[in-house]
Order: C-alpha cells, then structure tokens, then sequence
C-alpha cells in the first residue's frame, strides 16, 4: 500500500461518516470479552504489507467496535461529547504536527498557546508575572505544580535531592495522582496529610491550619496543598478562599486542581465555587472534561512564570537555537517534543467566545440540577451529592451499584460508572457532555429503572 496522504484522507472522512452514523444508532459498543478479542480483529503485525481491501476492512471493524466515549449514553468518565470546532483544530494540529518546544518549531502556534494562557490568567486575576504551559493532562499539571513548589521551598533540591522531611496536603477526595506525583517528585506517600472533610466533601480549614501547626512544631516542612475544584466523585469544592490566608502564613505553596470542575472559571453564575482563585500559585483545568474538547486539553497556569521557568528549564543547544525562553516554551515545560493541544482550545474559544464557553459551563449545570432534582423528588433514590456539582451520586431502590453499573454495560444499554465516599458506594452520573439535553438525561434514567426492573432477578441487591 502507497504512502498517500490524499486517499487516506478520503479513508478517513469515509470510516468517520461510518463512525457518526453507527455512533447515532448504536450510542454503547457492544461489549467484547477480552476473550474474544483474537477473534473479533486480525490485529496481528506481518512482515508482509496488508492488502488495501483487508486494511479498510479491519480499521472499520476497529473504528465500530471500540466503546462510543462521545455518544448521548456515555457518562463513564469526566469526559464526553466532542465539540467540533475543537476537533477541527486538533484534526489540523495533527497536520501541521509541530512540537511547541521552540518557535523555530512551532511559530504562531506559541503564540495561540501564549493568548489562552494569558486569557486564563486574566480571568482567575492572576498579575502581570503569570506563566503556564499545556501539560499532557490533569495528572501532569498537579505533578508539575508539586514539583514548582518543592523547588520554591529549597532551590537546592533541583541538584541535591531531598534533605529534609516535606510535608504536602490534601484530602482523601483529591485526585489518586497526588499520592503518585509525591512519589515520583521525591516527597513520599507516606509524607502527604490528608484532612478531613466537611459534609460536602470540602478540605476543613481549620484541620489544615492544626495540622500544619503540628507538624511545624514536630521539625517538618509543610511545603504544598493541593486543593480541588470538583472532586473525582462527588465534584466538590474546596474552598481556597478560607485555606489561601494559612498558606500565605506558613510560605505553602496552594494548587488548585481543577481537573474536572476548573471551567466554572468561564461562568458568570459558577465562578463562586472557586472564590479566591487568585490567591492561588497555581491552577490548571482540563477543557477535555467539560468543555468537549478532544484528550488531552490541559491547562496549567501559575502566578509566577518564574517558579515554572526555575523548575523545568534546562540548557539544550541542539535545540535552543534562536529566539527565548518566552517564545521557547520548552524551557517552562515538561516534555521536549510536546504536541500543539493548544489549537483546539482556541478554535472553540475563537469560535464561540468566552461566553459560548460559559454557556456550555452552565448547561452542564443545568443538566445536573434536572438529574439531582429527579433523584431528590423521586422516593426509589438515595442521593449522596449535593448542589453545586455536576456529579449526581445516586442509588436506584436497594439494586447493588457496582452490579447494576456492570450489567448496564455488559448489556450495551449504558455508560455509567459507580463511586465510592464514606463508606457508601452509589452510581456516579456525570453532567460533563454539553451537548447533552434534558431529554437525554431523563432517558438515562428511563433506561436504567427499565434495566433494572425487566433484570431485577439478576442485579445483585445492597
Ligand atoms: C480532580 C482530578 N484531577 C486530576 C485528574 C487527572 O486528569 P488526567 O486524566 O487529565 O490526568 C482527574 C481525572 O479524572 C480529576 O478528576
């Protein structure tokens, strides 16, 4: 088979034109055992080339047959639907195929790369020193915020390694990638406090400020919180305007992960789940969560471009050859060749403004309080979350989550996954695709009351 960018291109609008409609009709891929995955696909690798015909084939059968994270049913992850102006630009920025390491590289697309951090800074009310980078996802951005912090605390550690016991913060809500960034950054899991939360899932202050004063008084050194705007499970709020004046008293250096809710930052109406967001170090959001942006689309900016630029700059002559570290951006972040996600948040931001973006923030809203409110008038349901949230965490009568989850899936009838907070365990609707209506939401629970009532012999019971 020929190297040819033109009939491949042809391939891909054909399979993708298949994709939508299958995707429209079929909304849940048909499970497949890993069993019977030999027999389902040839994916094996020869030495010969494929025939054209075998090729088309079997990419076709891999397309359809792969779950749908974009349909009307997914609500497994805190990801779905695709908007296409963003799709527009990551399908062109895998075109261009730059590496956002230099401006010899990349030109202009530093500069789309610059306006939305310098966009994102501007409405969390960072100052003039901002600085940022598009990480390869939230994980990475909580991993380089830990990082920056540690080295702000003692700019030795960069060349010499940990010398003293450093003590970070969070609660048990926060993302697991805290616990595995304080292990690759030195810290230690065992290094990290985890404070109590409130009835709504929310760091408590006053817990913090105790043990930081605590462990001060035992010869560590606390260095780093992470705070979280919207929880993995229940999408709560840390409130970083009661936590940022102890950190401002002990030099603590506070993060705030907005992963998955970060992009209340665009809504007028949801702007104060994260009030004092400027008294942060840093933030970063994932516009892949809520804003239907293709993976990865993280953001990660910080107060002061300085501490990013003193943690992950490094001299490289064979590829630092023209221009600087500000139009360099490899000199402020992790990776060396690092992939333009930059362009296909500015097509959606250009496309439709700041306040298209907030409109898609509060639909999502919308759509939760549609779920909350169905669960909370309807007397079969147990509701676990609260407002404010776009997580619904929920039990249908005394049907088992996790079976109930299991078997929707096994079934193709849903996309859903459950959770687990204080010792119950529930199903975690996640209002996370904007282009989603009411509609949509009320059928999945349509869905899921039919599924369970037709299969109720078979669901396990609480
Ligand atoms: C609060 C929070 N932080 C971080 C992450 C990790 O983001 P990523 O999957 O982009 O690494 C998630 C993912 O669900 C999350 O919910």
């Amino acid at each position: 088979m020929q190297n040819n960018i033109k009939e491949d291109l042809v391939l891909f609008n054909e399979l993708v034109n298949e994709l939508l409609a299958d995707e429209f009709k079929n909304p849940v891929a048909n499970v497949i055992p890993t069993s019977e995955l030999n027999n389902k696909f040839d994916l094996t690798l020869k030495s010969t080339p494929a025939i054209a015909e075998d090729f088309k084939k079997e990419l076709k059968n891999l397309v359809l047959n792969t779950p749908k994270s974009s349909s009307k049913l997914f609500f497994n992850q805190l990801f779905g639907g695709r908007h296409s102006k963003a799709i527009l630009g990551d399908l062109l920025a895998v075109m261009l195929n730059n590496s956002m390491a230099t401006y010899k590289i990349a030109g202009p697309q530093v500069a789309v790369e610059k306006e939305i951090i310098k966009e994102v800074s501007n409405i969390i009310g960072y100052p003039k020193a901002y600085g940022g980078t598009f990480p390869t996802g939230g994980s990475m951005s909580n991993f380089m915020s830990l990082v920056m912090a540690r080295d702000k605390k003692d700019s030795e550690i960069r060349n010499k390694g940990m010398q003293e016991k450093f003590i970070a913060y969070t609660s048990k809500n926060s993302h697991y990638s805290i616990a595995k960034n304080a292990a690759f950054a030195g810290v230690g899991r065992d290094n990290i406090r985890y404070i109590k939360t409130d009835e709504k899932g929310r760091i408590c202050a006053d817990d913090f400020k105790n043990q930081v004063e605590q462990d001060i008084a035992n010869g560590f050194t606390p260095f780093y919180i992470n705070a979280t705007a919207g929880t993995t499970v229940l999408c709560a709020f840390d409130n970083v305007a009661k936590l940022a004046p102890i950190c401002k008293e002990h030099k603590i250096w506070l993060h705030l992960d907005g992963a998955f809710g970060g992009s209340v930052i665009f809504s007028k109406k949801y702007y104060h789940l994260v009030n004092g967001i400027e008294n942060t170090d840093s933030f970063c959001f994932n516009a892949h969560k809520t804003l239907g942006a293709p993976l990865s689309t993280s953001i990660l900016v910080v107060k002061d471009n300085r501490d990013l630029y003193n943690s992950f700059n490094n001299d490289a002559t064979y590829l630092y050859q023209t221009d600087d570290e500000n139009y360099n951006l490899g000199q402020t972040s992790f990776e060396c060749g690092r992939r333009n996600n930059a362009l296909k948040l500015w097509t959606l931001w250009k496309a439709i403004g700041t306040n298209g973006i907030a409109d898609i923030v509060d639909h999502e809203f919308h759509l939760a309080d549609t779920a909350r409110n169905y669960v909370k008038d309807n007397k079969d349901y147990t509701l676990y979350s609260f407002e404010d949230s776009l997580s619904i965490c929920f039990n249908y009568k005394d049907f088992d989550p996790e079976d109930l989850c299991t078997k929707l899936y096994e079934n193709n009838k849903l996309m859903v996954g459950f959770g687990h907070s204080k010792g119950n365990a529930f199903v975690r609707l996640v209002t996370i695709n904007g282009e989603n209506s009411t509609e949509e939401i009320q059928n999945f629970f349509k869905i899921l009351e039919e599924f369970a009532l037709e299969n109720s012999d078979l669901i396990k019971r609480i």
